[in-house]
């Protein structure tokens, strides 16, 4: 059991493995959150303190009460019409337009189980590995209604959380705002720990202080973006890797998104995580109701890196689904960096013929292989298969490389539609634009309204057409522009088109995989914008940046691994100089940091050396010995890579026999310094045995003293060690 109830107190206890979560409805039905932190016992509502605060006003309800105030109190659901003038989780305006709404408690369910969110995607779990809560608040006012969904996954040390607005009243009202998650911290100095970035560089990892003011981080952008990645951590000023409590907030969701953080007047923090309330307005009739996404919750007790084990553990198992998921993943080739839009029948089967002497077991055509498309500039929205460009059809080309025991894969980019293209001319009503106005362009295209299913379903039965004729077994989906020009002619209220945009692509997702099965789905945004935990409920793996460079591939990979599992990092070895930043690594390099995800490559095979492809043929046997401890064995960054002299990441079997350290060193001077790795999560009494040289040490050993790196010369030198246990 997980959750407890002390009906007297009205108090909920949820309790995971290493964690608890306390809440209570108080006198007079507000929910007060009381701590969410390493696990404890005992009621915790002796932590309330109540004084007379200037200009926090006291509700109604409490009399002459003037210490009793929402603007001081830890909220659980905190919403703007209480008195609380802190970021509000929620914000509804009433039929006079009044923003109005003062929920109160009125009761609850347990259920076994994990709840699921229609048309969402949502953690999921088997009865017995969860745990549901479900919270009734009620304004009698307005009619507003909210129910609170708790998922506990106690093994885990995962909670989400997810609210449904229901209008119970005679009139409409209107969600302004809501966020899925807010956690109030009572006092004590926090670091906020978010993950920015750009088109080819993501989720670079910032850490600062959190101070008096809100700090925030949005999309205004229709996905959750290249430049703010929708999660968030708050970590104790001293907590490290392994030490210190933090706490991690990670929106399931693919749109629109706003993280606050607010440290308040008495120095208390508060942190809010759900959909932005830019361009949303959300009006419900009486009936109606809105569900917001989820978010997944989780606190650890040691450190960053347990933080992101437990995350990494419910993405792999309990967020990503199908034939896949729990598979190793085909080493693939991709078109792109190989030859853009730059190839026929004869050039793919060529690379197919290269990937199939290396041992590659995939090969995935790129863009360029439908409609008009030579360039970016034409062809989006024509999912039909250009046979004069290719000299064949798709179902000879992917019949062809499976004869060469080899699996097809296909890039679409269903959500968008070039000017010149047959779509846009029969239907550019399909467009999103705003009346009157022409539309923002970006890479030449517009964007299709995936909000309207007609739209959705003509795009569907092309892309049907086309697998239907061809055995595809992988689909790259794509996304390659913001959105803007935000109108949709069928949507009662403009400010809910981008949702119902996210849910639109969502729809078509979960069609499309149970059409088919049995096609493994890699997602993508221009690389990672839109690498978010929404996308990986449909696509087990992500391309992580359109970066393929194996230096800048570590501070991306390195902040994607906050949150993410190795299993849904999309990686390729490209060619040097590389295509994005110019710089040239080593061949083994390359490989090293592509085998920290899901492996590939992405590069002309034919002009590799032979030499060099002796040395592709070696990486691939390798990642597939591999490639079980780095999709499912434990994660640990070893070394920060924006500080320190090496790059070390090591992935630990869940029964510790067996690791595989990986190390880049990052810089090299005259006269070198040696440079020492430390190990994680190994058998302290272990004795492990270096597979390659056949040194034997403790596990112990490795973990406390350390391993010294060669003094090689050379840029970016790499080094992977595999170790096995030998000896108790
Ligand atoms: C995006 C993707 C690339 C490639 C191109 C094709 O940029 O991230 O990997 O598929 O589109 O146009």
């Amino acid at each position: 059991m997980a959750i407890y109830f002390n009906s007297e107190k009205k108090m909920f206890t949820l309790q995971t493995k290493n964690t608890t979560y306390q809440f209570q409805a108080d006198a007079y039905g507000f929910l007060l959150h009381l701590y969410y932190g390493p696990k404890v016992e005992g009621e915790l509502d002796y932590l309330l303190t109540f004084a007379d605060r200037g200009f926090s006003g006291n509700p109604n309800d409490v009399g002459a009460d003037r210490t009793y105030s929402m603007d001081a109190l830890p909220q659980e659901f905190p919403c703007m019409g209480t008195g609380d003038y802190r970021s509000s989780a929620l914000a509804v305006r009433d039929a006079n337009g009044a923003y109005s709404c003062d929920l109160r408690y009125e009761g609850y369910r347990i259920l076994d189980g994990k709840y699921s969110l229609e048309g969402l995607p949502a953690v999921y779990a088997n009865p017995e590995e969860a745990q549901t809560l479900e919270i009734y608040l009620k304004d009698p006012v307005t009619g507003v209604r909210a129910v609170l969904l708790y998922g506990i996954l106690p093994e885990l040390d995962i909670i989400t959380r997810s609210v449904r607005i229901q209008n119970e009243g005679e009139e409409e009202i209107c969600i302004e705002k809501i966020a899925s998650a807010a956690l109030d911290f009572l006092y004590g100095d926090l670091d906020l720990i978010t993950f920015y970035g750009r088109h080819a560089m993501e989720r670079n990892m910032q850490r600062m202080p959190v101070s008096h003011g809100v700090q925030m981080i949005q999309s205004r952008r229709g996905a959750s973006s290249h430049q703010y990645n929708p999660s968030m951590i708050l970590a104790e000023r001293d907590a490290a890797e392994d030490t210190g409590v933090c706490w991690g907030m990670v929106f399931v969701y693919s749109g629109n998104f706003r993280g606050e953080v607010e440290k308040d007047q008495f120095n208390q923090t508060r942190a809010v995580l759900g959909m932005s309330r830019e361009m949303f307005h959300y009006p419900l009739l009486p009936g109606e109701e809105f569900t917001a996404p989820e978010v997944i919750l989780s606190c650890s007790g040691q450190g960053l890196n347990r933080l992101s084990q437990n995350y990494h553990a419910c993405i792999r198992s309990h967020l990503c689904r199908g034939k896949y998921r729990d598979q190793v993943r085909p080493v693939l080739v991709n078109s792109w960096e190989a030859a853009y839009f730059n190839f026929n029948c004869d050039t793919i089967l060529e690379l197919a013929d290269a990937a199939a002497d290396l041992g590659i077991e995939m090969v995935v055509l790129d863009d360029g292989w439908f409609g008009q498309r030579d360039d970016d500039n034409s062809g989006l929205g024509d999912w039909k298969v250009n046979e004069k460009k290719l000299g064949c059809s798709l179902g000879e080309l992917a019949a062809k490389i499976n004869e060469k025991g080899l699996k097809f894969g296909l890039w679409i980019e269903p959500e968008m539609v070039s000017e010149n293209s047959d779509l846009y001319r029969e239907h550019p009503d399909w467009v999103m634009s705003i009346p009157g106005r022409k539309p923002v362009r970006a890479r030449n295209q517009l964007v299709l309204d995936f909000s309207r299913k007609t739209v959705r379903d003509a795009v569907f039965k092309q892309i049907c057409e086309v697998l239907d004729h061809a055995h595809v077994e992988y689909i790259k989906w794509d996304m390659n522009r913001s959105l803007f020009d935000v109108y949709s002619p069928e949507a009662r209220d403009q400010g809910m088109v981008l949702h119902k945009y996210i849910l639109g692509v969502y729809d078509f997702l979960e069609k499309l995989l149970e059409r088919y099965p049995d096609i493994l789905l890699e997602g993508c945004c221009g690389g990672g914008g839109r690498f978010d935990a929404g996308m990986l409920y449909y696509a087990p793996q992500i391309w992580c940046s359109d970066n393929t460079d194996a230096v800048d591939r570590i501070a991306i990979q390195y902040g994607t691994s906050f949150i993410y599992p190795a299993s849904t990092v999309g990686a390729h070895v490209s060619a040097v100089p590389n295509h994005q930043t110019g710089r040239i690594t080593d061949l083994q390099t390359r490989g090293v940091v592509a085998m920290a995800g899901t492996f590939g490559y992405e590069l002309d095979l034919g002009t590799l050396s032979e030499k060099e492809r002796e040395i592709v043929r070696e990486q691939i046997r390798r990642y597939h010995r591999y490639a079980p401890l780095v999709q499912k064995g434990d994660y640990y960054r070893l070394t920060d890579p924006r500080r320190d002299e090496a790059a070390a990441w090591m992935f630990v079997a869940e029964d510790q026999k067996e690791a595989l350290l990986n190390v880049v060193r990052l810089q090299n001077h005259g006269n070198m310094t040696a440079v020492y790795v430390r190990l994680k999560g190994l058998r302290p009494e272990g004795i492990y045995e270096d597979l390659k040289s056949g040194r034997k040490c403790s596990g112990s050993a490795l973990m406390e003293a350390g391993i010294p790196l060669p003094l090689e010369e050379g840029d970016y030198r790499s080094y992977q060690i595999h170790l096995v246990l030998r000896e108790q």
